[in-house]
């Protein structure tokens, strides 16, 4: 087997890049109705965009249903015994599902929801480790058209219940525990503490992966496995409107609050089967590993819905990267023989600072395509992503997108035609995707001028809106360049129109490809009683990308001193999570402001990364150069 993984179509097999990105915005609907046309419908939609600025509702009227794309359409075919999943456990435990006993297991799992009560329309919430449960959980809602939300299993109780209660979710799957660095993290407990804060959630599912003796809650509580027995093996896939929610995944914004990002269901999976198609041009016995996590959305994307959609075979690791030692991902790779590698920068820059005499010792000769996504690579990486992981042999994608956007945006796509390679740069954009740079006024940038990233058009993958928060959806993306999405993204178009992606114009940080808000930070630092007051920015950091550092006031009769740092350290892991600790913390008088009562947060990462004054003193819109010279020159003496 040799031949491309995708279906024919108008626009396949190749066309020259620029040809078909030209035909894809001349004619966007008719180019989306195409690419749709390559999935099964139950109905076809009467209209492909309703375009209600900001909201779109694509593909109006057709009815589909996720989890009949993802299996049952491919055990009608020579997929059905096919790899669909390879999962390793960190302990070394692995289990292979076929297309045939994915779809057991999905129809399985939909008649437990089902038999629990869940119908069309209601809320699940997942807080389960990396295991083949997560996506057959996540498939089982989608096949009777449950809407679910995946909240990652590093999440603190809080964090997990401020999501339930956002969402309202009924149900609640979880496990007694999942592996992390040689020893079971226990997720029941977490839940418990989450449940006493969510009340909407009436009952619970607890998946045994550890063996773990965890507390059950009678008439609330239930296990898994016990329910399974009761289970049937096959439930109606329902068929859903195009718009039917698929799933509300939360991320970190400018404010306290996460955002519900919504994804429909029938624009969603359109939008990634073709990005997928696009950007990792997989064979049909292609082997394809995302290393992300299934709590952030590029597990949703590209270890679920994009692959499964495709019937390509997908491979889940539910541990650390350096456990039990630095060889493990190379380990998979030698032993699944992956083709396709997608991954962070972090993990590249982890791998780099330990030496490739990890990854010299396997054989990776099978991979012939690596992928980066989260944040900007650095040169630096990408060469030794280059020549120490792909052989100087595999192009390598930089794909830039985001939570809201779905799937892929702007990357190569070597399907149709590899551009030259620019290391740092992700070139240009998919198909139908018309983004720009523009200055803050919003006119386009010249090359090779910093501006923000927009997007003009609206495209099937984008999110419907931010849920229970229709406002707030127009204000956060519509409001700046009205009529344009706006990314809250630095970029930067050179002279050959290739963008490069420079991280975020606002104030989320990065942290190992992480989404985190400073306000969020902020109020987890302020929840400790001795501070009063808290200031978050990032400085650079040469494997995470960003690190945290905290600047706090403390509160009368408190003073600063190393026990009380690190209590404040573990007092915000344990509201946010483990990626949230900080890796600084100055405590200060106070913190500088502008007039308006702004914290300067240029000027404070300026001071956390040791920066010059001359840098510094143009950086804060609405103060003097005096003003913020003062409050450097104060703020310097005082740590
Ligand atoms: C950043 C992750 C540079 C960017 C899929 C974006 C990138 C944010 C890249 C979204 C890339 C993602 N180059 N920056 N290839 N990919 N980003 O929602 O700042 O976790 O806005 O989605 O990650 O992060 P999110």
């Amino acid at each position: 087997m040799t031949g491309s993984i995708a279906p024919e179509s108008k626009y396949w097999p190749r066309k020259r890049y620029f040809e078909l990105y030209d035909e894809s915005v001349r004619h966007p609907e008719e180019f989306w109705a195409e690419e749709a046309r390559q999935l099964d419908w139950f109905r076809t939609w009467d209209k492909v965009l309703e375009w209600d600025l900001p909201f779109a509702r694509w593909f109006v009227g057709g009815e589909l249903n996720a989890s009949y794309l993802c299996v049952d359409r491919h055990i009608a075919t020579a997929r059905k015994n096919k790899v669909a999943l390879y999962w390793e456990g960190e302990p070394g435990d692995t289990r292979v599902l076929s297309y045939a006993t994915l779809y057991r297991e999905v129809n399985r799992c939909a008649s437990v929801l089902k038999n629990l009560g869940v119908v069309k329309g209601d809320k699940v919430a997942l807080y389960l480790p990396m295991i083949p449960e997560l996506p057959i959980f996540m498939l089982a809602c989608g096949r009777i058209g449950a809407t679910f939300t995946v909240v990652f299993s590093g999440f603190t109780a809080q964090a997990l219940a401020d999501r339930i209660n956002d969402l309202q979710a009924k149900v609640l799957v979880t496990a007694d525990a999942g592996y992390r660095r040689g020893s079971p993290v226990p997720l029941k407990r977490t839940t418990d503490e989450a449940m006493d804060l969510s009340p909407s959630v009436e009952k619970a599912v607890v998946v045994n992966r550890a063996g773990l003796d965890v507390e059950m809650k009678s008439g609330r509580d239930f296990w898994y496995h016990h329910l399974l027995s009761e289970a049937s093996d096959h439930v109606d896939p329902e068929p859903v409107e195009a718009s039917h929610p698929l799933y509300v995944l939360y991320t970190s914004g400018t404010t306290g609050k996460p955002k519900g990002v919504v994804h429909s269901t029938g624009g969603y999976m359109v939008y990634n089967h073709s990005a997928f198609k696009w950007v990792f041009d997989a064979k049909e016995e292609s082997v394809f590993w995302c290393t992300a996590d299934i709590g952030w959305v590029t597990g949703h994307s590209y270890i679920v819905y994009a692959p499964l959609a495709f019937g390509a075979t997908s491979v889940m690791y539910e541990g650390a990267p350096n456990y039990p030692d630095l060889g493990r991902w190379w380990d998979i790779i030698q032993t699944y023989r992956v083709n396709i590698l997608y991954t962070s920068p972090t993990a590249i820059r982890m791998f780099m600072q330990a030496g490739e005499e990890w990854s010299a010792k396997h054989d990776l000769s099978s991979l012939d395509l690596l992928g980066s996504v989260g944040e900007p690579i650095n040169p630096e990486a990408w060469l030794w992503y280059f020549k120490h992981i792909g052989g100087e042999r595999c192009p390598i994608v930089d794909t830039w997108w985001q939570t809201e956007t779905g799937g892929i945006l702007i990357a190569q796509a070597p399907a149709i035609e590899l551009p030259p390679l620019k290391p740092g740069s992700a070139s240009f954009a998919l198909p139908g995707i018309d983004p720009q740079v523009v200055n803050e006024k919003g006119e386009p940038t010249a090359p090779g001028e910093r501006g923000l990233l927009i997007i003009k058009k609206p495209w099937p993958g984008m999110l419907m809106t931010l849920y229970g928060d229709p406002e707030r959806y127009k204000e956060v993306y519509w409001s700046r360049f009205p009529g344009s999405y706006y990314t809250g993204d630095y970029a930067i178009q050179d002279e050959e129109g290739y963008f490069w992606l420079l991280g975020r114009a606002d104030e989320v940080l990065k942290v190992a490809g992480h989404r985190l808000g400073t306000l969020e930070l902020e109020n987890a630092a302020v929840a400790f009683g001795p501070v009063a007051e808290a200031a978050a920015v990032s400085k650079p950091d040469p494997v995470k990308g960003e690190a945290i550092v905290i600047f706090a006031i403390l509160r009368e009769g408190h003073e600063p001193s190393s026990a009380l740092e690190k209590e404040l350290n573990a007092h915000i892991r344990s509201t946010v999570g483990p990626i949230a600790t900080p890796e600084r913390v100055f405590f200060v008088k106070k913190l500088p402001k502008t007039r308006s009562g702004k914290i300067m947060r240029r000027l404070l990462k300026a001071v956390a990364t040791e920066a010059v004054i001359g840098d510094v003193t143009t950086l804060e819109d609405g103060a003097s150069m005096d003003e913020v010279k003062a409050a450097y020159e104060a703020l310097r003496k005082e740590i």
